[in-house]
């Protein structure tokens, strides 16, 4: 089937000659692939009419708490790619990364070793998580930051819920001399992405449900490595093989066992030095 229009391509991008090279480079592909998508798709008037709509909507519903474009690049599974891309050169033995979700609040309140990062009771089971921090050669990395947060039994994270307190269930702490970190918290629970927007609307569209495997978020940063952003999943959970967002890599499932009488998970993490990228 010949191209339809295909000069119209080659003009808009003969039109980017002030743009710089990198620009240049992404534009042109992006061009390209959206102009690929309509001749492929055969696409409407009708039915860019309601793409258009749908992006509108989505922007319409970001606000400084809510960013839809970002749970849109999450569901399709961008997010995850971007994350894969970066990280495609990563020393072996490096810890996996995944999303980092929007419930990231920015500085939380540091806590001693063992800790519990409740700031109110929770039904949930107590569970200790533990482990250390270390280079791709085993040494240990002191006074990492440790950053932590998940929802509460309700399915819900503080900043979404204003009967939590304020830095319920989230926390930093520092790794000791030895590179270990431990706190106390609760079992995490599968949750509901935010679906009440566009992102919600295009789920059901698909017939795909909102749910995310339970998972305990970590943030780790020291200086000379790459910042590791991931998450900890319980193994058994019945979402683990379909993540709404697609987060779940084997190597960062686990299994709680007893110790002491508490749940337990003991985790090492692997930080790649800046210069490994
Ligand atoms: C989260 O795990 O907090 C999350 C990640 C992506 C989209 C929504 C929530
Ligand atoms: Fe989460």
């Amino acid at each position: 089937m010949p191209t339809v229009f295909p000069e119209l391509t080659d003009d808009v991008i003969d039109r980017m000659k002030g743009a710089s090279p990198r620009m240049h480079e992404v534009m042109t592909l992006l061009i390209r692939h959206l102009h690929s998508f309509v001749r492929e798709a055969a696409l409407t008037q009708d039915e860019w009419r309601a793409g258009i709509d749908f992006l509108t909507r989505t922007g319409q519903m970001c606000s400084d708490s809510r960013q839809e474009f970002i749970l849109l690049s999450d569901i399709l599974g961008v997010s995850m790619l971007v994350d894969a891309v970066e990280h495609q050169s990563a020393d072996k033995g490096v810890t996996d990364s995944t999303v980092l979700g929007p419930f990231y609040a920015g500085p939380q309140r540091e806590l001693g070793q063992g800790e519990s990062i409740l700031l109110r009771e929770e039904d949930g089971e107590p569970l200790v998580m533990r482990g250390h921090v270390a280079d791709p050669d085993g040494q240990p990395i002191v006074d990492a930051k440790v950053e932590v947060w998940q929802t509460a039994t309700n399915q819900l994270y503080d900043v979404q819920d204003e009967n939590q307190p304020h830095g319920h269930l989230r926390a930093t702490f520092r790794t000791d001399g030895q590179g270990k970190y431990e706190f106390r918290t609760i079992l995490p629970v599968s949750y509901p992405i935010p679906d009440d927007g566009p992102a919600g609307q295009l789920l059901r569209a698909l017939g795909r449900h909102p749910f995310r495997p339970a998972h305990v978020h970590f943030m780790i940063s020291a200086p000379s490595y790459r910042q590791l952003v991931t998450h900890l999943f319980l193994k058994g959970d019945e979402y683990l093989d379909s993540d709404a967002v697609f987060g779940v890599k084997p190597s960062l499932v686990v299994e709680p066992v007893k110790r002491d009488g508490l749940s337990t998970i003991t985790y090492n993490f692997v930080l790649a030095r800046v210069q490994e990228r």
